[in-house]
């Protein structure tokens, strides 16, 4: 699938660093039943890939993702795992073509118009903008918006359940990703409940 029709399908995507492979379905479904399909889950545990594999096995409807993907080997491990697309925080040539070869959509981090640039000669129309809030936020992408025509963000770190909207809200904005969504303490204590509520409101948000 295209990364801009995974991104299409809601206005959040949970970033999810999830430690108990156990977790991963319940979470997942929560997620899903709330209205938010598309899961970025984190190579940043040594449960990830299990947990990708969980919830692109054992739950219907969910895209589930792979996070945090720094080289090849993770680009590999992450479709074998059964992830539909790759995120990354930042890009690399060796990444870009890791990712072709694997079959798996990317969603290349930039921090910066001149990373922006090089991807936009890769191909790339949707980037992540990565860290969000401490990168200039709000401001960055819409002082982009009009040197960049054609290029699409999904900006992620720092976003909240209050600022999500205001991003949302920016012509260039496709999507954000946050963790807000599926609090440690939450997951941690089972609460998939209140982790549903959570999703629910954010699937409600607007997409310009
Ligand atoms: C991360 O690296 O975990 C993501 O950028 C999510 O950031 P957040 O916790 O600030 O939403």
């Amino acid at each position: 699938m295209d990364i801009a029709a995974i991104a299409a399908r809601a206005p959040v995507i949970p970033v999810l660093t999830v430690e108990r492979v156990a977790d991963a379905v319940p979470l997942a479904r929560a997620l899903v039943a709330g209205g938010l399909p598309v899961l970025e889950v984190t190579l940043r545990t040594p449960a990830a890939l299990d947990v990708v594999a969980a919830i692109d096995a054992g739950v219907p409807g969910a895209i589930v993702g792979a996070g945090t993907v720094l080289d090849a080997g993770q680009a590999v491990a992450a479709r074998r795992a059964g992830a539909r697309f790759g995120v990354s925080p930042g890009c690399t040539p060796t990444l870009i073509e890791a990712t072709r070869s694997a079959g798996l959509s990317l969603l290349p981090g930039v921090q910066t118009v001149s990373e922006a640039m090089v991807l936009a000669e890769q191909g790339f129309r949707l980037l992540k903008f990565f860290p969000a809030e401490p990168s200039g936020g709000i401001g960055w992408l819409k002082s982009v918006a009009a040197p960049l025509p054609g290029l699409r963000f999904c900006p992620t770190g720092g976003i909240s359940a209050g600022t999500a909207q205001a991003y949302l809200s920016l012509p260039n904005v496709a999507c954000v990703g946050g963790s807000w969504v599926a609090p440690r303490e939450a997951v941690v204590s089972g609460d998939w409940a209140a982790i549903e509520r959570l999703a629910a409101a954010a699937s409600r948000l607007n997409v310009r």
